[in-house]
Order: structure tokens, then C-alpha cells, then sequence
């Protein structure tokens, strides 16, 4: 069997057959065509709110588009991303077929069916194959390779067909990483003008395969195998680092964390690219977190008047089966419960922590281990703990509305959004200092902060910075009201941020001032 086919679409293979419902027409399609050059992108991605969402993201997707086009009208950004069996369950219906064709990926030829959606202005394209995306979850299969192979050949395949060559393709995390890939192998000749971005969202992720699949899962040709290889195997971020144009992570100091250790061995492939990397820290969309108008809330409240806060938390209590206590410190996570968002650090001192005088609500789904030991600490500690296994936007609002204090003890945290939306909330974030927890929470204790920031990846110090929070809250309620207003008005709105990221696209062109002039890492 040929292991070296070409990866993507040869030119001719990818004839389109446009359906009478296509794309002309739309209110946006016809205004792409005269749109400035630099305005048009297309973010790459394997999941977009509120399409699906399982992190941070989806959500990130889910809110920069609208962001940049409020800060620059002339952009038009659309995104492409995979019709999951749940993304077709739950909007199907209000979309509409594009077109479909036939997407080679190696030996294979795949059909595939682009569907659209508009929302808020913004156009989503969803990419259709029943084999690869109508499944139980959106990831943890043995072919996830091939199945996010598929998805990034299928986004240079169907550009045509979808009448939008953008300007620059936005790629997102390994499992867009073999856009750019691509692009440099299979499409540098069709679209010469084409520029890609690669966004780490999380470096522990890198997409690394055995060798032996480079022809035959991803269709990458021997003479090509250089551009992948890591450490003898196929690592498909360090493709993505190499052959992007632009290199942005979520958050300044997480730019310079991978640099070194955080870089999970990618450092060394990191700092040579170094002059293309920039930092750019996340925002969150104010619209839909804004504790006024919050719907999932039982009373709305805003920095001027908390009164509503005491209800919510009464509402929470309530809700997780915990006793009704107004003055009880309530403390909440709201995470994935994996190793790198600090969950070790929780397990150690939970118990400790929960013979004090506070309440711990925990909203999570994860590794099995975590997830049963949260399970038996809600068992154990019936009147203390309350644990719902879940990933819920709903109640983790409600969780940041109702809590008093909200626990993010990472041992890495590219940017983190949690510790943004509980500010907004008014829920004091204990954080530990890395990444964009860093970036975004100061410590109260050594001036104006807006919340407890502890050093070390250490149980103790957790802990004592834990007892700190509680002491301020339950001794000191005048100077943790002030806290409590000084966090929430914090901006941690998406506007500098789009801005940084237009700034980025527009000097990536030909004619934009360089690679350096903005960056801030
Ligand atoms: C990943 C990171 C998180 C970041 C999010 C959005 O989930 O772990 O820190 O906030 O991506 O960029």
C-alpha cells in the first residue's frame, strides 16, 4: 500500500459540487468579496460556543470573532469547525448545505458536506462526515489522528466551495495543526497570499503519533517527514510551530513559560521560532457574564448593590443540599479535574480544610480518579461538600454567583477563565502564580488586588492562603466587600486583546510593518 500519497486535495480533486442552496446570497458571502485585504480569517478549530464546547477553547472561538468585528467593522471573520452528532442534534435545523466534495487524505478519499450557520453576524461553516464526527463525544477515539487529519485537509479543500479564501487561516491546538502543515506542503502553489496563525491553547496537548502512520494516516510524504518529527515521533504541534507564519499562546507570561520546562519538551522548537511568538491574553464576553442580567440567577447585582449576592448563595446552598448558612465561607471549583489544574493539591488538603468553618462546592468532570474522590468527600462530609460530576455552563454560573471564594490552584494554566468570570461575579479567585493566572489576578495582600495568589505548587501553601481568604471574609466583612468590588471591576473584556489579535493579522500582510512590532510577550 502507498504510504506517500499527497495529504490534501490536489486541485483537481477537489471539484465542487454546489447545491442549489449554496452560499450565495447570504447577507455575509456577498459582502466577503469586498472586503479590505487583512480582514478576512478563518478560524480552524475542533470545537466553538455554543456549537460544542468542552473548555476553554470553545469558548475563546466562541467570543473573539464577534470581539474583533465590534472593534474593527471591516473584518469578517467565520469559523470552520466539525458537525458533531451533538452540534447536528442540537442546531441542524437551523442550518443550511453548502455544498459537498470528496477530501483526499492519503489513500483515502472522504465525502464531505459543508453545512452554514449564521449567529450574531458571524458565519459558521460545519464540516459533514458521518464515519469521522457522528459519535458519542467529540474526542478520545484511537483515530483522533486521522480524524482531525481529515477535518484540517477538508478546511483548504473546501475554500472554493464555500467562496471565502480568507486572508489568514487561525488554527487552534494540535488538532488544527495540520492546517498550516498543509498548506506549506499541499496548497502553497493554489494560494501563494495565504497566511496561517497557530494558537496554543494548552502545549500538554501536542497530537504525537508513531512514525510509522505519517503516509498512511496523514498522507505526508518521506521527503516531508522533517517538518513533523520530534523525538522520533510525529509530534503535529511542532509542525504547526514551524510551518505558521504567526505563533500566539493565551497569555504573556505563558509565552515565555514554554519557552522553558512549560514548554512539555516543545522549549527547545519554541525559542527557535521565538521570533513569531506573542502572548496575548484571553477575554471573556460581558454579555453573557453579567451578574445583572444573568438569567440562571435567582436575583441579578452588580458591583453598587450585592444584595443579590447573599441570594444567589442562598439559591446554591440550597440547590447542592448544603445547609443554608450566610456566613459560612463558601468555597467553589469550577474545573476539569486533571493533574495540571492543581486537583492533586485539593485532594491533599480537603480534608483539613473541610473541619474548618466552610463549605466546598466542586463542579467537574475528569480523570476517574479525582472525580471518585470528590464523590466520597461529598459522602463523607455531607453537611461541607457537594460535588456534581458534570460540565454544565448553567450551574457553573450559578456556582460563581453564589460562592464566596473560587480555587484555581494550577500547576500550569496557559490562560484560564474561570478566575476572570468569578471576578465578574464577585467571587474572590485564590490562584497560584503561573501562566495567565498571573497575568490576571493580583494579590490583595500586597496592595490593590483583586484576589490571593500563593507561589509554590505546594499543598501548605495552598492551604494557608485558603485560611487567609476565609479570615478576611468572616473577620473582616468591610475590607472583603472592598475586594469584593474591586474584582468585579476588573476588565477582563475581549476589546485590547481583539485589538492585539487585528493588530497581528494586519502585519502578517504583505505590507504590515513585520513580525516584531506588536508583540508582547
Ligand atoms: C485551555 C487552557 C486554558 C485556556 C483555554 C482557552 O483550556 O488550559 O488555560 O484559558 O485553553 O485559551
Amino acid at each position: 500500500m502507498s504510504k506517500t500519497a499527497t495529504p490534501a486535495a490536489t486541485p483537481k480533486g477537489s471539484k465542487s459540487k454546489k447545491t442549489t442552496k449554496a452560499v450565495t446570497g447570504t447577507p455575509a458571502a456577498a459582502k466577503s468579496g469586498s472586503k479590505a485585504p487583512g480582514t478576512r480569517v478563518l478560524y480552524a478549530v475542533s470545537e466553538v460556543a455554543p456549537f460544542l464546547s468542552t473548555g476553554g477553547m470553545g469558548q475563546v472561538v466562541g467570543s473573539l470573532p464577534t470581539a474583533l468585528m465590534r472593534v474593527d467593522k471591516e473584518m469578517d471573520v467565520r469559523v470552520i469547525s466539525p458537525l458533531y452528532r451533538q452540534v447536528r442534534n442540537q442546531f441542524g435545523a437551523g442550518m443550511t448545505l453548502v455544498g459537498s466534495l470528496h477530501v483526499p487524505l492519503s489513500w483515502r478519499s472522504q465525502y464531505c458536506g459543508v453545512y452554514m450557520a449564521e449567529r450574531d453576524g458571524i458565519t459558521y461553516y460545519f464540516l459533514d462526515n458521518l464515519y469521522y464526527f457522528d459519535r458519542e463525544r467529540p474526542y478520545g477515539y484511537l483515530d483522533d489522528g486521522e480524524r482531525f487529519a481529515f477535518m484540517s485537509a477538508a478546511v483548504l479543500a473546501v475554500l472554493e466551495l464555500i467562496d471565502f479564501v480568507p486572508d489568514i487561516i487561525h488554527a487552534h491546538d494540535w488538532q488544527s495543526a495540520l492546517v498550516p502543515i498543509y498548506l506549506k506542503i499541499a496548497y502553497s502553489q493554489r494560494y501563494p497570499q495565504l497566511r496561517t496563525i497557530f494558537t496554543i491553547h494548552n502545549i500538554e496537548y501536542q497530537g504525537r503519533y508513531g512514525m510509522e502512520i505519517l503516509g498512511d494516516v496523514f498522507g505526508i510524504d518521506d521527503k516531508d517527514r522533517g517538518i513533523v518529527e520530534y523525538d522520533g515521533d510525529i509530534n503535529l504541534m511542532k509542525g504547526a510551530i514551524v510551518c505558521c507564519d504567526r505563533l500566539t499562546t493565551v497569555s504573556p507570561s505563558y509565552a515565555e513559560e514554554v519557552k522553558g520546562v512549560g514548554g512539555f519538551g516543545l522549549e527547545g522548537i519554541i525559542r527557535q521560532n521565538g521570533y513569531k511568538l506573542s502572548g496575548i491574553i484571553n477575554g471573556i464576553d460581558y454579555e453573557i457574564y453579567d451578574p445583572e442580567t444573568d438569567k440562571v440567577l435567582v436575583e441579578g447585582y452588580n458591583a453598587l448593590s450585592l444584595e443579590g449576592k447573599a441570594a444567589n448563595k442562598r439559591a446554591l446552598q440550597t440547590l447542592f443540599g448544603l445547609p443554608v448558612a450566610p456566613r459560612t465561607p463558601a468555597l467553589c471549583m469550577v474545573s476539569r479535574l486533571v493533574t495540571h489544574k492543581g486537583i492533586d493539591l485539593i485532594t491533599t488538603i480537603a480534608e483539613t480544610l473541610l473541619k474548618d468553618d466552610v463549605q466546598l462546592f466542586i463542579l467537574g468532570t475528569g480523570d476517574h480518579q479525582y472525580e471518585l474522590f470528590f464523590q466520597d468527600l461529598a459522602t463523607l462530609y455531607p453537611d461541607k461538600a457537594a460535588v456534581s460530576i458534570a460540565y454544565n455552563p448553567e450551574i457553573s454560573n450559578r456556582i460563581f454567583a453564589g460562592a464566596d471564594i473560587m480555587l484555581m490552584p494550577s500547576a500550569s494554566e496557559p490562560c484560564g477563565l474561570a478566575q476572570m468570570i468569578c471576578c465578574r461575579y464577585g467571587t474572590i479567585p485564590v490562584v497560584r502564580a503561573t501562566g495567565g493566572l498571573k497575568d490576571s489576578v493580583q494579590d490583595c495582600r500586597l496592595g490593590d488586588g483583586n484576589g490571593f495568589v500563593f507561589e509554590d505548587y505546594d499543598a501548605e501553601e495552598l492551604l494557608s492562603t485558603i485560611r487567609q481568604a476565609v479570615d478576611l471574609y468572616k473577620y473582616r466583612e468591610e475590607q472583603w466587600q472592598d475586594l469584593v468590588r474591586e474584582a468585579m471591576k476588573r476588565d477582563f473584556r475581549w476589546d485590547l486583546s481583539a485589538k492585539a489579535y487585528r493588530e497581528l493579522y494586519f502585519n502578517l500582510l504583505p505590507g504590515g510593518s513585520g513580525v516584531s512590532s506588536q508583540t508582547n510577550t
